[in-house]
């Protein structure tokens, strides 16, 4: 299926690894061209040549931390004036694990910063552009805890549905304008975060994480892990023209793990 969305503009954060690097190639397999964010300017750099070389689109990164107000403030600015992009992909690192109780306050306020108030001030400045060109397309990355909690995440668990509150909201303002904006819940795509989870459950439970992980597996019907490339190709079909009619939604991308309908 031809996705539509040659030459349109792409900004893609937390693209440096994993799942946001994924769906960057993925975007440019799609001919868009590319604005990469994250904090690693090294590993930044080497995808955004590797993209320019495979897939002959313009390539640029962007050097953020998303926990600094400030800082995101500064990306809000070259959003309106320079960076302009069509498509907008927003995605950071997951907060520490912990139970809910104990939690020191300022954990639950850079959380707060970079999950929550990062997404609306982005998001914001980017649908200007959108709405005045009637063509736009914003994806979020949250996480399967938003619908059924995960443990040892109370943070995750906490704060990511208000990006769904943030978005289904906006979604009605914008939808007319042809910007759609939904959200996407991945449920244990193998990556270096999903690693660092099993590491830090092994260590608490006292077990070993191939342990950890088999039990994992026993509770996802498609009894493996998802890939990087499975949750890419699906987050590039929301961000597609044929898309068009998909707004205010929360996709799941978790083999069937979460439990619930
Ligand atoms: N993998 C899963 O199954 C799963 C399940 C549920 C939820 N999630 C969530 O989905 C998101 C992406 O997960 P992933 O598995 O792809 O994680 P990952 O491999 O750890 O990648 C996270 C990306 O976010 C960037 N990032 C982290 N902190 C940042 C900050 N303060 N400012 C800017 N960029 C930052 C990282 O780059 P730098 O370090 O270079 O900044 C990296 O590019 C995370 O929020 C994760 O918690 C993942």
């Amino acid at each position: 299926m031809d996705l539509g969305i040659r030459g349109k503009k792409a900004l893609v954060l937390g693209a440096s690894q994993g799942m946001g690097a994924a769906i960057a190639r993925a975007l440019a397999g799609e001919g868009c061209d590319l604005v990469i964010g994250a904090r690693s300017k090294d590993a930044l750099a080497e995808l955004a040549a590797e993209l320019a070389s495979e897939h002959g689109v313009a390539t640029e990164t962007y050097g953020i931390d998303l926990s600094n107000a400030a800082a995101v403030e500064k990306l809000c600015a070259a959003i309106e004036n320079e960076i302009k992009p069509d498509i907008l992909l927003n995605n950071t690192g997951g907060p520490p694990p912990s139970g809910a109780i104990g939690v020191a306050t300022d954990v639950w306020q850079r959380a707060f910063q970079s999950l929550f108030m990062s997404t609306v001030r982005i998001t914001e400045a980017a649908v200007v552009g959108m709405r005045a060109r009637r063509w736009g397309r914003v994806l979020t990355i949250a996480s399967s805890g938003v619908q059924q909690p995960i443990p040892n995440l109370a943070v995750s668990n906490s704060l990511r549905p208000s990006v769904i509150g943030f978005s289904k909201s906006l979604a009605n303002e914008v939808a007319g304008d042809g910007v759609t904006v939904n959200v996407i819940l991945p449920g244990r795509i193998e990556t270096n975060r999903m690693i660092q989870i099993d590491q830090a459950n092994a260590e608490r439970q006292g077990k070993s994480v191939p342990e950890l992980q088999a039990a994992s597996l026993g509770n996802i019907p498609a009894g493996r892990f998802g890939t990087t490339e499975e949750f890419a190709a699906v987050a590039a079909f929301l961000m597609s023209a044929p898309a068009s009619y998909v707004t205010g939604s929360t996709i799941r991308v978790d083999g069937g793990a979460i439990k619930g309908i």
